[in-house]
Order: C-alpha cells, then sequence, then structure tokens
C-alpha cells in the first residue's frame, strides 16, 4: 500500500512525524506500506517549517508544493493546483491528512475527487464555530473522509451523530503526544535561558496568534496590558507567530518583564512550556501538550474542539474578554490551580495503531 501523507503548517509536522516513525517501524517488520510525504509549503519561514524537520527528523520531503502565503481561498487554490497536478502524474492508494489546516482540506478534496480515498489522523474535534477557518476545515474534510481517526471516545460520537459508520472511526489516542514523549528527554533549553535569568516555575509563556485575539490592534494591547498587570512582575516570555509579530512591531508594545521572540524550535519551546508557571494560549494543541506535562494552561479562547483538555487536563477557556484575566491570574497565582490527568490513549503509541491499522486495511 502506498500512502502520500501530506504536511503543511506547524502544528501538522510533529503528527506526521509520529506516523512515519511507525511505517518506518512496519517496514522493518516487511508489512506491506510505502509513502510519499508532501509538503504543501504553507508554512514556509524556517522556523515555522524546516527547524521542525531537522529536529524531529522528519525525512526531507518528497515533494514541496510551495503553496504557501495569500488569503485562505487563495491558499487553499495553490495547494489544491499543487497536488492534483502530482496526483495526476502519480497516483496513490491514500491520502493521509492530520488536523484542521488549509492543507488538510485542500488535499482531502484533491484526492476525493481523483478517486484515492483519505484518511484523517484528529477526525472529529469541533468547535462549534464557524468563524475559524480551521472549523471550517474540520467539517470539509470530516464530510469527504473516509477513514477516521480519533483522539477521544468522544470526537468518535459526534462523527457518528452526523452520520459517519461506526466500522469507519478508529479510536487511536494523539499522535502530537506521541512526538511529545518520545522527545521530552531532549528538551533542550532556549539560548535566553541564562540571558533573562529565567527559572523553573519563576515565568510564563504566551503564545497568541488567532485573528479573534490579534488581528484587531486594541485588543491584542488591551489582552497584553492586562497580563502585565497581573503577572507579580513575572517573566513573560512571548514566542510569536509572523502574524502577530507583524502586530506586535506596528503595535510597538514594550515592557521591562515582556520578552518578545521569534517563534521557537520544536525541543526549546516544549522546554519553556514544561517548566513554566502556566502558559497563556489560544493555540488548540498546545492545551494538548500542556495537559499531559501537568502546566496550568489559560486558554483566551470562547471554545475549544478539545474539552478533554478541561474537563481532564490542566487548561481552563476563560474567553477572550480582557476582564476574566485578572482572576485567572490570581487562582493561578495563589496555588489554586487544578491539577489535572492524562486522556486515555495518550500513550506514545497513536502512531503505531494508525499505521496498524491502515496496513490491515490493505490486506
Ligand atoms: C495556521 C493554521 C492554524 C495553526 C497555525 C499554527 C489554518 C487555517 N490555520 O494558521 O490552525 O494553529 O497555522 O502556526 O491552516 N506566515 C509567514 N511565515 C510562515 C507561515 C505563515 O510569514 O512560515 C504568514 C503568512 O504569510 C500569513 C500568516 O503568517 O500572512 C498566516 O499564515 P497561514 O498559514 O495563513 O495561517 P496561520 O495563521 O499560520
Amino acid at each position: 500500500m502506498k500512502i502520500d501523507l501530506i504536511a503543511g503548517a506547524r502544528p501538522n509536522f510533529m503528527k506526521i512525524a509520529s506516523i512515519i516513525d511507525a511505517i518506518h517501524a512496519a517496514r522493518s517488520e516487511n508489512k506491506d506500506i510505502e509513502y510519499r510525504l508532501i509538503h504543501t509549503g504553507q508554512h514556509y519561514d524556517k522556523n515555522m517549517s524546516e527547524s521542525f524537520f531537522t529536529q524531529l527528523a522528519i525525512p526531507h520531503p518528497h515533494v514541496n508544493l510551495g503553496a504557501g502565503g495569500g488569503t485562505q481561498s487563495e491558499q487553499t487554490a495553490a495547494i489544491m493546483i499543487g497536488y492534483e497536478k502530482l496526483l495526476m502524474d502519480e497516483k496513490t492508494d491514500l491520502c493521509l491528512v492530520v488536523g484542521d489546516v488549509n492543507s488538510t482540506m485542500a488535499c482531502s478534496i484533491v484526492a476525493q475527487k481523483l478517486h484515492v480515498p483519505v484518511a484523517h489522523v484528529e477526525a472529529g474535534i469541533r468547535s462549534g464555530d464557524w468563524k475559524m477557518p480551521e472549523e471550517i476545515n474540520r467539517l470539509v474534510t470530516d464530510a469527504i473522509t473516509n477513514f477516521f481517526f480519533t483522539t477521544t471516545p468522544e470526537a468518535g460520537d459526534k462523527l457518528k451523530k452526523s452520520g459517519v459508520s461506526e466500522d469507519k472511526i478508529y479510536w487511536v489516542g494523539n499522535t502530537m503526544i506521541d512526538t511529545l514523549l518520545k522527545h521530552r528527554n531532549r528538551f533542550q533549553q532556549p539560548p535566553f535561558w541564562a540571558e533573562l535569568g529565567l527559572q523553573k516555575n519563576e515565568y510564563l509563556v504566551i503564545t497568541l496568534h488567532r485573528p479573534a485575539n490579534v488581528d484587531e490592534d486594541d485588543k491584542l494591547k488591551v489582552l497584553i496590558d492586562e497580563i502585565i498587570v497581573n503577572s507579580h512582575g513575572l517573566p513573560l516570555i512571548f514566542p510569536a507567530h509572523p502574524r502577530t509579530a507583524k502586530i506586535l512591531a506596528k503595535l510597538g508594545i514594550s515592557y521591562e518583564n515582556l520578552h518578545i521572540t521569534e517563534p521557537l524550535g520544536y525541543l526549546e519551546f516544549n522546554y519553556l512550556v514544561e517548566n513554566a508557571k502556566a502558559v497563556i494560549t489560544d493555540s488548540g494543541g498546545i492545551t494538548e501538550e500542556t495537559t499531559v506535562m501537568g502546566v496550568p494552561c489559560i486558554t483566551l479562547r470562547d471554545n475549544t474542539e478539545r474539552p478533554e483538555t478541561v474537563t481532564i487536563g490542566t487548561n481552563e477557556l476563560i474567553g477572550t474578554d480582557p476582564r476574566a484575566i485578572q482572576p485567572a491570574m490570581e487562582r493561578l497565582f495563589s496555588g489554586k490551580w487544578k491539577k489535572g490527568g492524562i486522556p486515555e490513549l495518550w500513550d506514545g503509541k497513536a502512531g503505531q495503531r494508525v499505521v496498524n491499522t491502515l496496513v490491515s486495511l490493505g490486506k
């Protein structure tokens, strides 16, 4: 069986890494499975893409479609055109997509229209918020997926409610967590650790990049002001996504304890998270990683497609109203943050389960 693995944007790379590891392991047992790794080029900066390939030892992609930048539709269209050409030149038995980025949806559509079945890893999760491009990507992808690999039983339930038959749903766990667990003992101090005098549990990490939080200039400034006021003077490390970095530069935001950095490598970023007092974020994937590492996580969003990080893990959704920051940070600083547990099957073996399933489907 020959599989196309699609990776396009930063949060895809750690998910695909675990699947590639599992394919190599299966091949070493003479299982009939081979792959072509396709980078759509959605993320193209060195520190948004290449550094992940290097640090996680992901093989060089067989193809890069170079489809980064542009509006949602321009980017989606460029990926579709590139992938369609590739598939027409050389077909494959299955297209495997991960997550919810534009590359995920674009390649699923192309594959399915060329009668190539689609497998979706991280299927069935829903925020219910149609203003998020990721939610549209999830809905469209799952509407045309043949094999659904899920992180939780709840994701499977959502799929069943939408009419997916139970025998197409495979609860496998979380491939992003496979990669976290595999590399946990390799996490690296970022180069500025000593320079800023950082100490375990004595700083906070911030990541914000969702349009709802960063695209209105005033909103971002008010959120950051509120975090600063409630930070007890602790260092705040803010590795900024290119979108956020542009806005921060325009706003000229500057505080003594706010350290804005370039996006960090995987090993440096997770070192910072693992040792932080807490993370303040609007990411989805980071709430899964903080849950597994037991780090308090304050999420500046009104909804989440990953409710288990709240019901089981260390995450709490506080919304995007800046007034919610003070009570949350007070709870954190008074030591009253919940402890949290780890969702079932987030055990480092999800990629293996995906690949074992694919191998048995190919027979
Ligand atoms: C994408 C994903 C989001 C994920 C995020 C993580 C979609 C719909 N969204 O959002 O789910 O959480 O990645 O990073 O797919 N840019 C650069 N250099 C890069 C990449 C992007 O400068 O390497 C710029 C783009 O030109 C664009 C902006 O950042 O102006 C946004 O990039 P885009 O890929 O459209 O979406 P993200 O916001 O990164």
